[in-house]
């Protein structure tokens, strides 16, 4: 039932708050600050490796929690997409640990993936919205995302609930491996606690994304930008937009413009800028001002602070609640994904069944 919105994935985008608040609610102790995993009988601390392994958007989500993992538990990261990781001949070390993730839990080419880790020693973990699913049947460890059915065939909230769910596992690890005293392991619990409110906040921005659409609408290219966590935002961005209104995105790597797609930029391609003020700030500031010198329509994601500090000269800017680098992935994920929404409403494209795509991809 849509109820009150007009199409599944609005409804979807708007059950963000709620559904990770859920999802948070049955992974963190409120009362001692601390992340609470379910059961398992092998040992996180004793992980030398991990290979995170998943398509679209979930892949997304594993690139987002690469960051993490290197951060706070110090550990090694291997990701890939499962078509391609499948047919690479990764090097699989006894006693590593091989983490899934993915919406359906049927998705042909990560469940072959699984498969492959499990014949070959890992240990498996799989975060999945599905809790009947293949993938959640046939893990070691099971980490459900509490985001509820997703009808829409672009994800939206099943991929904040994965951000969720990553980020007290990569606490949680660290914790394990002694990398985090109880002291940090309480102020991540306490900032990943402030996720639900500020993504209340993004979506108080809804009406000013959809009052810009049209100007992205008439595009034949888009490009998104950003850098270190939320160059997966980019990524993620670009592949909604490309989903859901048929038009040509690319999500970079905000350093990596000048060495080729900066040719691309003239006035007929905005440029989407996601840039929360913070130590990237600045870097990624200066990579927009070589896309504006050249032209670029510049639409600029960032807080308050960051607007005022760069948002001259944009052809417009989103403004974002000022938040804690941690959760700045899944409160960045609103605004692209309301922004694909809105372009997509405004060209009239058929938002929850977009063409030539299913939801769940049980082909190889
Ligand atoms: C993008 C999208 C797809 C899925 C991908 C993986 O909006 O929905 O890219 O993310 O097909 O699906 P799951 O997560 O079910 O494995």
């Amino acid at each position: 039932e849509k109820g009150n919105y007009r199409h599944f994935m609005q409804k979807e985008i708007y059950e963000q708050p709620t559904v990770v608040a859920q999802t948070l609610a049955s992974y963190l102790r409120r009362s001692d600050n601390s992340v609470a995993l379910p059961q398992m009988d092998f040992d996180l601390s004793a992980v030398r490796r991990l290979t995170i392994v998943a398509c679209g958007t979930s892949f997304y989500a594993g690139m987002v929690a690469k960051y993490w993992f290197e951060q706070f538990a110090r550990v090694p990261v291997d990701i890939d997409v499962a078509s391609e990781f499948r047919y690479r001949e990764p090097v699989l070390e006894e006693g590593g640990l091989a983490l899934f993730i993915s919406q359906s839990g049927e998705t042909a080419d990560t469940l072959a993936a699984l498969r492959h880790c499990k014949a070959h020693g890992q240990t498996i973990a799989v975060v999945v919205n599905v809790p009947t699913s293949s993938m959640a049947r046939e893990a070691d460890l099971l980490l459900p995302t509490h985001a509820g059915p997703e009808i829409g065939v672009a994800s939206t909230k099943a991929f904040t609930c994965q951000l969720a769910v990553l980020a007290a596992l990569a606490a949680h690890m660290a914790v394990k491996k002694g990398r985090l005293t109880r002291e940090q392991e309480a102020e991540i619990v306490h900032h990943l606690l402030e996720a639900p409110a500020a993504l209340n906040a993004a979506l108080d921005h809804d009406d000013d994304i959809a009052a810009m659409a049209h100007l992205v609408a008439p595009a034949r290219d888009v490009l998104y930008l950003g850098r270190g966590q939320d160059y997966p935002l980019a990524l993620e961005g670009a592949l909604k937009l490309k989903e859901i209104s048929y038009i040509h995105a690319e999500g970079y790597a905000a350093g990596e413009m000048k060495h080729g797609p900066i040719a691309l930029i003239d006035d007929a391609v905005p440029v989407v800028v996601i840039a929360p003020s913070g130590p990237l700030f600045e870097k990624t500031v200066s990579n927009m001002e070589e896309v504006r010198a050249r032209g670029g329509q510049v639409v600029l994601i960032s807080d308050a602070k960051g607007l005022e500090e760069a948002g001259e000269g944009c052809i417009a800017t989103i403004e974002m609640p000022v938040v804690h680098p941690l959760i700045a992935p899944l409160v960045y994920a609103i605004p692209v994904q309301l922004l694909a929404y809105h372009v997509a409403v405004v060209k009239g494209t058929d938002v929850d069944q977009p063409r030539n795509l299913a939801k769940s991809v049980t082909v190889e």
